[in-house]
């Protein structure tokens, strides 16, 4: 962590309701990003800290697109796609947005996310409160408007609406992935939050394969021959850290029998006793790791995996790698290490490029 952030941190947002903090901080990235003064400035000031470029040492081909960094903005942090320019300007090599739900709505009640400072964690029940999947369509299609837009690789994550009954989960993720899926890289269908009533339950394979039959179909005729977005979007499913071993191997059964693109490992974690919500951090690390590792083995070299759950420093996106992960995001420690965290990885990264299980590295 720098200094001045960490006196930013211990001075301002320590102080401050997460919540707060995270919108302050949100706000002055999605300026960044899009007022043209300010991202020159700001640009101009990180020029020496972002030094990775497509096609470059640790990028990695993947989706049919080349991704210049191997580390990511997880799902969470960005749920409306506001700010997707700004993330990549602070070093994130691929940013994925969401969770977008179909139907607009406010989340849970406040408050609804806690730093755990002991572990540098953060806890939070949000609920999906998010603008709707139009919404943040709308904003991508702007985004792919430009071609600095264009070059960056997005993901959107999409999850059930919380009005919207568990029979009918099928249907409201395909109107997300209708309107989300010409203007995502890829797109990942969301299970495994723990704080919509239910929807973990939807990891069981009977509930999971229609949800995601519908969302291939869906995704499909949204990017068919002749339109905007025409090629196939690849499909990819987010599953928790808490399913049991046996669970991780029934769904990559099921990656595999569906042809789906990949897995998102992990989620946040129910299995503590520090209230309500889901725990996100360093705790995570060793279980996100044994999940990578038991779905490579399970999945053969075929299928992506995006490695995610408490990566602090470079070191742990290295044992992702090794555990057989194509790429890796992080969310909870950009807010102990500050605005340069996602940078710092990268370059790190970037100096000593090596190889990942299945070879798709540069
Ligand atoms: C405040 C907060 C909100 C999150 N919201 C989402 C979400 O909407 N969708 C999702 O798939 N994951 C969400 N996550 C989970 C993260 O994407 C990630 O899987 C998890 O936090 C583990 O990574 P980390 O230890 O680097 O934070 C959220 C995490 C946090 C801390």
């Amino acid at each position: 962590m720098s200094r001045a952030y960490s006196l930013l941190f211990q001075g301002v947002f320590r102080r401050m309701d997460p919540e707060r903090a995270h919108e302050l901080a949100f706000s002055l990235i999605e300026r960044a990003g899009t007022v043209p003064v300010l991202r020159d400035v700001v640009q101009g000031a990180l020029a020496p800290y972002l030094g990775q470029r497509a096609g470059g040492p640790g990028s990695v081909r993947v989706f049919g697109r080349v991704v210049p960094a191997p580390f990511g903005l997880a799902g969470g942090f960005d749920k409306n796609a506001r700010a997707v320019r700004g993330l990549t300007m602070l070093g994130f090599g691929f940013v994925e947005i969401g969770t977008v739900t179909a139907h607009p709505q406010p989340g849970n009640e406040k408050p609804r996310m806690w730093r755990e400072l002991d572990v540098r964690g953060v806890r939070n029940r949000m609920g999906f409160n998010n603008e709707g999947a139009a919404a943040a369509a709308e904003r991508l299609r702007a985004l792919r408007s430009t071609a600095a837009g264009r070059a960056i690789v997005v993901g959107a994550n999409i999850g059930k609406s919380k009005v919207t009954p568990p029979q009918d989960a099928p249907a409201d993720y395909a109107t997300s992935a209708r309107l989300l899926a010409p203007w995502a890289d890829y797109l990942v269908v969301n299970v495994s939050s723990p704080n919509t009533p239910g929807l973990r339950d939807l990891q069981a394979t009977e509930s999971l394969r229609p949800i995601l039959e519908a969302v291939r179909v869906a995704a499909d005729e949204a990017t068919a021959a002749g339109t905007a977005g025409s090629r196939r979007v690849p499909l990819l499913v987010k599953i928790a850290p808490d399913l049991a071993d046996e669970d991780v191997d029934a769904v990559a059964d099921l990656v595999l029998e569906l042809g789906l693109d990949g897995v998102v490992a992990v989620n946040t974690t129910i299995g503590h006793d520090r209230g309500p919500g889901g725990l996100s951090g360093p705790p995570l690390l060793g279980r996100g790791l044994e999940v990578v590792a038991r779905l490579r083995e399970r999945l053969g070299t075929g299928p992506v995996i995006i490695g995610v759950g408490g990566i602090t420093r470079a070191d742990d996106v290295r044992a992702y790698l090794r555990a057989g992960a194509d790429l890796t995001q992080g969310y909870t420690s950009f807010v102990y290490e500050g605005p340069f965290w996602a940078s710092d990885i990268n370059r790190a990264l970037t100096r000593s490029a090596g190889s990942t299980a299945s070879g798709r590295y540069e």
